[in-house]
C-alpha cells in the first residue's frame, strides 16, 4: 500500500516532517500559506493537511478535497478552519492548545521581576544616554505576595516558578482546583485583589471574563502593586487600567495582549497605555518560543499520526473523542457516520453476517456525528468495509 500523504504549509517546524516521516508517511512541506485558489488545485492528493495561522480552510476547501481525512493547525487557535464545516465533513481539526506553556510562564516571571524593578524605564533612558542610579520603588520580589487568577496549565507553572523564587501565591479560579506547593487557594477575587503585590490573569477567553478588571476591580488592587496579563487582550479593560496607572494607585503593568491587536508585523499598534511609565509592553509574544514551536511540531504531528494510523481522536477541538490502545492481532474498521438512531444495530448486523468476531469497540458522539471503532477478526475485511460504507448514515470509513 502506498503511505499516505501528509502535506505541511507555513513553515512548520522541521521536527513535524522529522517525525511523520519516521511513522510513514509521505511529507511535503512549503514555507508559505495557499491562497484558497492554491488549496483546490495543489492539495487534492493529500490525505491530511498541516496549517499555521494564515491558511484559511474554508468550507470550500472541504467540499473540493474529500480526501482530507485530518487538519493538523501547528499553533493554538483554530478560527482559521471552519470546523463546524469540518465536522459536517468528517474531518477532526487537531491543535496543540498547551505546547507554549512553559513559555508564558517563564515571560511572566521576567516581567514580575522587571516590573519590580523598573527595568523598562531604566534601560530606555540608558540607551537614551540617561544614568538614573537609584534604588528607590525597586524592590525584591522574595516574599511579596502573587495572586494568580485562573489556575489552569499556565497559573500552575506559574504558581511553581514564583514559589522558587520566594514568592507567596495565592489563586483564584472559578474550579475547585488542588494547589500546588505552598499556594493558596482564595474564594473570593476581591479578596485576592486586595491582597496581591502582583496580580497576574490567566483565563480564557469567555463572557465571564470580559472586562473582568474594569475601574472596580482594578481599583481594588493594593495600592503600588502591579498588573500582569498574558492571557486575552478582552479580560482587561484597558482605559480604566491607564487611568489606575496615571493616578499612581497601579505602579505598573505587564501587558501581552490587547483588544485590538495589529493584523501583521506592518500595522500600526494603537493602545492607550502608551507612552505611560513603567509600563511593560510586548506583541503578543508569550508563547512565542522556539522551544514551543518545536512541542507543537511534535504535539501536532503526534495526534495526526495517531489519528490516521490508530484512529485515536482524542484533542480534536470539532470531533467526538476516542483513545484506543494500538492496533494488534486484528484489522480495525473506523466508521464515521451520522448521529442519527440505529447506526449500531446496523453495522452489527453488517458485522454478524461476515461471522466477525468483535474483539474491541467503541463509540463516541456529538450532536452531529457518531464515530465507531472496532477492532475484528474477520476473513474478508474488504467487503465488509463497502458495506458499511454504503449505509445511508456512513460519512466516511476506513480500515487500519
Ligand atoms: P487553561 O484552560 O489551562 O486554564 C484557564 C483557567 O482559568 C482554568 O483553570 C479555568 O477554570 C479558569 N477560569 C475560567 N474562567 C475563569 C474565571 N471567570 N475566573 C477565574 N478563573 C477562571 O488555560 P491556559 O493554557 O492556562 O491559558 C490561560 C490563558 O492564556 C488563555 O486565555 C490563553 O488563551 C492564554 N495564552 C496566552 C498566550 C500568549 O501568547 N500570551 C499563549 C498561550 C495561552
Amino acid at each position: 500500500m502506498s503511505p499516505m500523504k501528509v502535506l505541511l504549509l507555513e513553515g512548520i517546524h522541521e521536527i513535524a516532517v522529522e517525525k511523520l516521516t519516521e511513522a510513514g508517511f509521505s511529507v511535503s512541506r512549503e514555507l508559505t500559506a495557499f491562497s484558497d485558489k492554491e488549496l483546490i488545485e495543489k492539495t487534492s492528493n493529500f490525505d491530511a493537511i498541516g496549517i499555521r495561522s494564515k491558511t484559511q480552510l474554508n468550507p470550500s476547501f472541504f467540499e473540493n478535497n474529500k480526501n482530507i481525512k485530518a487538519v493538523g493547525c501547528f499553533c493554538i487557535g483554530t478560527n482559521q478552519v471552519h470546523t463546524d464545516f469540518a465536522n459536517q465533513m468528517a474531518v477532526p481539526v487537531f491543535n496543540a492548545p498547551y505546547s507554549n506553556t512553559r513559555s508564558v510562564a517563564e515571560l511572566v516571571i521576567s516581567l514580575l521581576v522587571s516590573l519590580s524593578r523598573q527595568i523598562c524605564d531604566r534601560s530606555q533612558k540608558a540607551h537614551a544616554g540617561v544614568w538614573d542610579k537609584s534604588a528607590l520603588g525597586s524592590n525584591e520580589v522574595r516574599g511579596k505576595t502573587l495572586g494568580i487568577i485562573g489556575y489552569g496549565h499556565i497559573g500552575t507553572q506559574l504558581s511553581i516558578l514564583a514559589e522558587a523564587l520566594g514568592l507567596n501565591v495565592q489563586y483564584y479560579d472559578v474550579i475547585k482546583k488542588l494547589p500546588l506547593g505552598n499556594a493558596n487557594s482564595i474564594s473570593d477575587l476581591s479578596q485576592l485583589l486586595q491582597t496581591s503585590d502582583f496580580v497576574s490573569l490567566h483565563v480564557p477567553e469567555t463572557e465571564q471574563t470580559k472586562n473582568m478588571m474594569g475601574v472596580k476591580e482594578l481599583s481594588l488592587m493594593k495600592k503600588g502593586s502591579y498588573l500582569i496579563n498574558a492571557s486575552r487582550g478582552s479580560v482587561v479593560d484597558i482605559s480604566a487600567l491607564a487611568q489606575l496607572i496615571k493616578s499612581q494607585h497601579i505602579a505598573g503593568a505587564a501587558v501581552d495582549v490587547y483588544p485590538k491587536e495589529p493584523k501583521n508585523n506592518k500595522e500600526a499598534f494603537e493602545s492607550e497605555l502608551r507612552g505611560l511609565k513603567n509600563v511593560i509592553l510586548t506583541p503578543h509574544i508569550g508563547g512565542s518560543t522556539e522551544e514551543a514551536q518545536y512541542n507543537i511540531g511534535i504535539e501536532v504531528a503526534t495526534s495526526l499520526q495517531q489519528y490516521l494510523l490508530q484512529g485515536q481522536s482524542a484533542g480534536a477541538v470539532n470531533f467526538p473523542q476516542i483513545e484506543v490502545p494500538a492496533v494488534k492481532d486484528c484489522a480495525r474498521l473506523l466508521n464515521i457516520h451520522k448521529n442519527v438512531p440505529g447506526v449500531l444495530g446496523e453495522v452489527n448486523g453488517i458485522v454478524s453476517k461476515f461471522g466477525a468476531n468483535i474483539l474491541r469497540q467503541f463509540l463516541s458522539t456529538d450532536p452531529n456525528l457518531g464515530y465507531l471503532i472496532m477492532d475484528l477478526d474477520v476473513k474478508d475485511m474488504e467487503s465488509l468495509q463497502q458495506e458499511v460504507a454504503q449505509l445511508n448514515t456512513s460519512l466516511r470509513t476506513r480500515v487500519i
